[in-house]
């Protein structure tokens, strides 16, 4: 038997990756990928586009802030501090990434201005500030399960569809925007599977996994149709979100 076939979270880490993949092609951001597949994706509904995004991107800087404070215990090996770190790097390129695109296509001339352009505007009250508050909320589980949570749910989602939105994309500068982030965000989904392949062994701590990637896939889901209308400036019903059981 290989090392490999040893790690206690592997089975894990294959399902909830499969159930996010699988998940991924319902996405409610499917409207914005099809305008821009017809061309009809205008400067307007591009920077509305880049404008929500930067706005979730910078809340990271929040829920990592949170996260972080439960790391400073020495119960996970340096290596698991030192990719977390690599992830909030890449996850502050990311944020002055669409604020570079914003300023390059005249959205706004500053970065403060970037903060009072209402596309760029935080919201207590939106789809947005509850999927940030949620991730923010898993600050008191232990690392490996949010990590599951974000890294193998939400992230693979995203990362289906930016690479979906970039091919169907015929503007260049909005294209370089997603293909720059592909592999970080490759590196996040495998990071996190290593994570849980080595660190979830419990029945008990593979439950809290499911059910925290569950509801983090949820609330993701919540902020894509929310931005999705954005983008498009229209006002639909949310699609029927997928049930989180607590216990199987
Ligand atoms: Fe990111």
């Amino acid at each position: 038997m290989g090392a490999m076939t040893e790690l206690p979270g592997k089975a894990l880490a294959a399902e909830l990756i499969g159930k996010s993949r699988v998940e991924a092609g319902t996405a409610p951001i499917a409207a914005v990928i099809a305008a821009a597949r017809d061309g009809a994706l205008g400067e307007d509904a591009v920077v509305r586009l880049i404008g929500r995004l930067w706005t979730l991107e910078r809340m990271f800087y929040y829920i990592y802030g949170g996260w972080g404070q439960g790391l400073e215990m020495n119960d996970f090996p340096p290596s698991v501090k030192y990719l977390f770190s690599k992830q909030i790097v890449d996850e502050s390129t990311h944020e002055m990434l669409y604020l570079d695109a914003l300023i390059r296509r005249g959205a706004v001339a500053t970065q403060k201005q970037a903060f009072q352009q209402p596309y760029g505007r935080f919201a207590v009250d939106s789809a947005l500030a509850y999927y940030v508050f949620s991730l923010r909320n898993l600050a008191t589980y232990p690392h490996p399960i949010r990590v599951a949570a974000l890294n193998l749910g939400p992230k693979v989602i995203e990362f289906a569809w930016m690479e979906e939105l970039s091919a169907a994309s015929a503007d260049s500068d909005l294209r370089a925007v997603f293909d720059s982030q592909a592999v970080e965000n490759r590196s996040h989904i495998n990071m996190g599977r290593r994570i849980v392949e080595e660190f979830i062994g419990k029945p008990v701590e593979a439950e809290l996994c499911r059910w925290a990637c569950a509801v983090a896939r949820r609330d993701y889901f919540r902020f894509l149709h929310e931005l999705g209308d954005f983008v498009l400036d229209r006002s639909t019903p949310p699609p029927p979100l997928p049930r989180v059981q607590v216990t199987d």
